[in-house]
């Protein structure tokens, strides 16, 4: 399998602990995003719905997760969230047969809510639709520096759960281990690597994830799925975009290079997305992140304890998912049981980058593991998987009417260490706040007793979020 060129020993472990060191990023202004890179007409989006139901129906699935809401240019709002309202996720659309469309490849524009065409479909492309996730990293470095790449996953898992949960309950599967050069190709992409000698004047695009989605509910094995589609030759190239490519800082290609490298595989698994019940399309509408300051509420604690399991159960590669509350009995539990005693949230809060608000939050949901070490594989699957399990698990907090806001930039957070285990091993990755509605009746949460504190060194604050 060709490798990105940046094999150098230590490069990953040392940018993973940069990453979760407590440097504070040099960022730049705000960039603003560079404009759509795909031209020729843009088609819009019908509605499924004929064949009794058995067509792929995209344009429901892309507005109920990736699109700007309707009439809002400009705006910075869209039914996924994303570390600090950036949006560097974009969607290729490889349509076969049993689509709203012609087959064909397609790139998604979130602003028109329309797709350009980009070349035909292979004679062997698999029935439905497989989407392509890929992410653009400029704005996201500007704005959080050597911590912006494992923001980028998670991410691309935040918009891999919304597209499930928007196209759920249909057969959908989530790859998010495909090979990166392969999901280039099927996208009719360049490389990573050759982007820039490819397509000079315009912004790298570098796959992450992908999706298959059925058109009707019989399951068809999409493991030839990239495949067929990877054989076409590229695609249409993307336009000149003023601006995207004038100087690139070195953060920047670093953090090309680095998810290029951390995004090579042996193949893709795909496993089966879920919708947790009671999440309805106008969950997904309406999910927003609620202001710091609404989320001080416990939630109550059977609420909560769904929530955890979801976030835990959805992905078979996900890091492991913990909770934290205050109240009377204050602890961090996971769902099999307690795991220490004492209030972690303070502690949580340091360790987010000082968000302060993340201290009094009525409970924070973590997810925990990836070690210092861990291989190209695990940094991937942990970083977008946490991403994918936090996404679902905020529409399932919506749906519960609790109120909720991801939290994505951790400093020196190795919950391992502060448990007492060996240093280095358990790391936290990505974290979900929750909270009950102000003067509801939920009561404080409950926790068994536990067999240790949880204690860590107070940590020199960071950049914060700027949502
Ligand atoms: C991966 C990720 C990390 C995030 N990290 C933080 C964070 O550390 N602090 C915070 O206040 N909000 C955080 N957010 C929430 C975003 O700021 C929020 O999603 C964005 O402003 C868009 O608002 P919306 O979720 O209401 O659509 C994060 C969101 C994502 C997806």
């Amino acid at each position: 399998m060709p490798q990105a060129p940046v094999a150098a020993t230590g490069f990953l472990p040392r940018a993973l602990a940069d990453a979760r060191s407590p440097r504070v990023p040099s960022t730049a202004p705000y960039l603003p995003e560079h404009p759509f890179p795909w031209g020729g007409p843009a088609i819009a989006l019908e509605g499924g719905g004929s064949m009794g139901g058995r067509t792929v129906d995209l344009e429901r699935a892309l507005r109920l997760s990736l699109a700007v809401p309707h009439g809002t240019p400009g705006c910075r709002l869209r039914p996924v969230a994303s570390a600090g309202a950036l949006h560097p996720v974009r969607a290729h659309l490889l349509l076969g047969p049993g689509c709203s469309l012609p087959p064909g490849r397609y790139a998604y524009d979130p602003h028109t809510h329309r797709v350009h065409p980009r070349g035909p479909a292979p004679t062997d492309a698999p029935p439905g639709a497989v989407v392509v996730l890929t992410v653009t990293a400029a704005r996201t470095v500007a704005h959080y520096g050597h911590r912006a790449w494992p923001l980028l996953l998670l991410d691309a898992g935040h918009a891999a759960a919304a597209l499930a949960l928007a196209t759920a309950p249909a057969g959908v599967r989530v790859s998010l281990d495909a090979d990166g050069a392969e999901l280039s190709a099927a996208a009719g992409l360049p490389r990573a690597a050759e982007w820039r000698v490819c397509r000079p004047g315009t912004e790298p695009e570098l796959p992450l994830a992908a999706l298959w989605l059925p058109p009707g509910p019989g399951p068809v094995p999409p493991t030839a799925a990239l495949a067929a589609w990877a054989a076409l030759p590229c695609a249409l190239a993307p336009v000149w975009q003023p601006g995207a490519e004038t100087a690139s800082p070195r953060e920047l290609d670093a953090t090309r290079t680095l998810l290029a490298h951390i995004a090579t595989g042996p193949g893709s698994t795909w496993h089966p997305a879920r919708r947790p019940a009671p999440v309805t399309d106008e969950t997904l509408r309406t999910r927003r992140s609620a202001a710091p300051s609404d989320l001080a509420h416990p939630p109550a604690p059977d609420l909560l304890a769904r929530i955890l399991a979801t976030a835990g159960d959805i992905r078979p590669d996900g890091p492991a998912w913990a909770a934290a509350i205050g109240g009377d009995t204050p602890g961090l539990r996971t769902a099999a049981g307690p795991l220490a005693s004492g209030d972690a949230r303070p502690t949580l809060a340091r360790w987010a980058a000082g968000q302060q608000w993340v201290g009094t939050a009525g409970a924070v949901l973590i997810a925990h593991g990836c070690p210092a070490d861990a291989p190209p594989a695990l940094i991937r699957s942990s970083h977008l998987a946490a991403g994918y399990a936090a996404g679902v698990a905020q529409a399932h907090a919506t749906a519960l009417g609790l109120r909720s806001r991801p939290i994505g930039s951790w400093q020196q957070a190795d919950l391992g260490a502060a448990l007492g285990d060996a240093p280095g091993r358990d790391w936290i990755v990505h974290g979900l706040a929750l909270a009950g509605p102000p003067g509801g009746s939920s009561p404080p949460g409950h926790m068994p007793p536990a067999p240790s504190a949880l204690s860590a060194p107070t940590t020199p604050s960071g950049k914060e979020e700027r949502p």
